[in-house]
């Protein structure tokens, strides 16, 4: 007995030694393989968290699942069991994204059932499904789906994102279809309902002209600051300069929506959201302040990240709270109950360039203020993988240097007054905030041992802070 019990925690704390690319601080599947976030809501006084999962394997999502977790404060993260298994006729190909509709005390869960036609072309066809849950914890699928079949608009319809207004229920969803010269476009449909079950397609919100690619997936629709936020994640966008260059993106576009024409109207281009290696598949929810927080999928698409080695796969952004800034730019700030994830602070004060600090666990809160005329180099660095994120204040741009294959992510930025960021280390990922919010870096890297911050030789920092975060997950 003993013996066993000994062989049992050495087995499990070389597992936990080994697993060192896995968040403290960030949520990811307690193994196999993570994709989009899912169902995002506040129900009952505590925030649900679903996501694309394959319990079984981190080489990829297979025939993917529901997994959830549940946190009060966004950090501390509990994993439930499954929540929805591919085992109907109408999912058994994937139980694809979907979203969570809070109404009448209850959690309506909207998802699309994803099934293959081998052999056939196309070679898959996707329903919109529903389950519902009383309690948040037992999920029961709805007995009459499919609720919407789609007929007309396959082979790629998915993504269904629902809220509530007035009387009536609406619903964005990721479509595409053939352009004049028969090419695939992407578009993002508008369907709605006065039961919840019962869909109609009421408009077209979006198309693509060919510049946006062939496919939208994830939309999000939702009111901000007096204007309307269309969030997407197109496929097939070409690269351009420095825009565009993840194997898929995810933007917005602000504008205005009126309920009767059921037309939206963009008052400015599609922007990136984020302009790191790793963003994808956002979902939004309504805190419970009523504050607009968005989370996503902290990978991208055919990456092979060392971590799949290690028996995980994917994580999800920090949880950031979103508003409106100027230009069609949207503002992210991590959320508030960051505290609840913060350790001691390490370092504080003037710091001149040449400074190392160690970090702790692999993780870190590093506050900057600085002068807006100087450059920045802060070296985020392990033995053998090093990453560069420096501020150009002739050229206005930030630069984030992974090293390896596809190293550099660039975007123009000029702080308004000093140059302030928040940059956030957790053992393989790093998200920068600039300024107000207006431009974020979210990337992953690999370490291979301990994590150290260096300074640039020619930076000098008027007051650096540098925090351990906890861990909490
Ligand atoms: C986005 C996506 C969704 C789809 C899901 C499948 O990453 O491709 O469009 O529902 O992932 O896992």
């Amino acid at each position: 007995m003993i013996t066993k019990l000994i062989t049992f925690i050495f087995f499990y704390s070389r597992l936990a030694a080994a697993n060192n690319l896995y968040p403290k601080y960030h949520l990811s599947p307690d193994r196999g393989w993570m994709n989009d976030p899912n169902g995002f809501c506040f129900f009952n006084g505590v925030y649900h968290l679903f996501y694309q999962h394959n319990p079984y394997s981190s080489y990829g999502p297979g025939i993917v699942h529901w997994g959830h977790a549940v946190s009060t404060d966004f950090f501390h993260w509990k994993h439930l069991p499954v929540a929805l298994n591919p085992d109907q006729w109408y999912d058994d190909g994937g139980v694809f994204s979907g979203s969570c509709l809070v109404d009448a005390g209850k959690m309506y869960l909207y998802y699309t059932g994803n099934v293959y036609h081998e052999g056939e072309t196309p070679d898959h066809s996707q329903y919109q499904a529903l389950a519902t849950s009383d309690d948040g914890y037992n999920i029961v699928k709805y007995e009459m789906n499919p609720i919407i079949n789609g007929s007309g608009f396959q082979p790629d319809l998915r993504d269904p994102k629902i809220w509530k207004h007035g009387d009536k229920y609406y619903m964005v969803l990721g479509n595409s279809f053939k352009g004049e010269s028969n090419e695939t476009l992407g578009r993002i449909l508008l369907w709605e309902s006065s039961d919840k079950i019962n869909w109609e397609k009421a408009s077209i919100l979006l198309e693509s002209d060919g510049r946006l690619g062939y496919m939208f997936e994830c939309p999000d629709f939702f009111e901000l600051d007096g204007h309307w936020v269309l969030l997407f994640s197109p496929q097939g966008v070409k690269p351009e300069g420095d825009k565009y260059k993840n194997l898929f993106q995810t933007g917005h576009i602000i504008g205005d929506f009126s309920y009767d024409t059921k037309t939206f109207t963009p008052l400015y281009d599609f922007q990136e959201l984020d302009h790191g290696h790793d963003f994808y598949a956002t979902q939004t929810t309504l805190d419970e302040d009523g504050s607009r927080v968005v989370i996503a999928w902290m990978d991208m698409w055919d990456q092979n990240y060392p971590e799949m080695d290690q028996g995980f796969a994917g994580q999800m952004t920090l949880a950031r709270k979103l508003k409106l800034g100027k230009n069609g730019i949207l503002l992210q700030k991590p959320v508030k109950d960051i505290d609840a994830a913060r350790g001691r602070v390490l370092h504080s004060g003037v710091t001149r360039g040449g400074k190392v600090i160690k970090l702790v666990n692999n993780t870190a809160e590093i506050l900057i203020r600085s002068s807006p005329l100087l450059n920045l180099d802060v070296f985020i660095e392990s033995e053998g993988n090093q990453v560069q994120i420096s501020y150009d204040h002739q050229k206005g741009t930030i630069t984030l240097d992974r090293g390896g294959k596809d190293a550099v992510r660039r975007t123009n930025w000029r702080p308004l007054g000093k140059l302030t960021w928040r940059l956030y280390i957790d053992s393989s990922s790093i998200e920068l905030f600039c300024g107000n919010g207006e431009v974020t870096f979210s990337s992953r890297f690999f370490p291979t041992g301990p994590v150290s911050i260096r300074l640039g030789r020619q930076s000098m920092i008027d007051n650096m802070t540098v925090r351990s975060m906890k861990q909490t997950v």
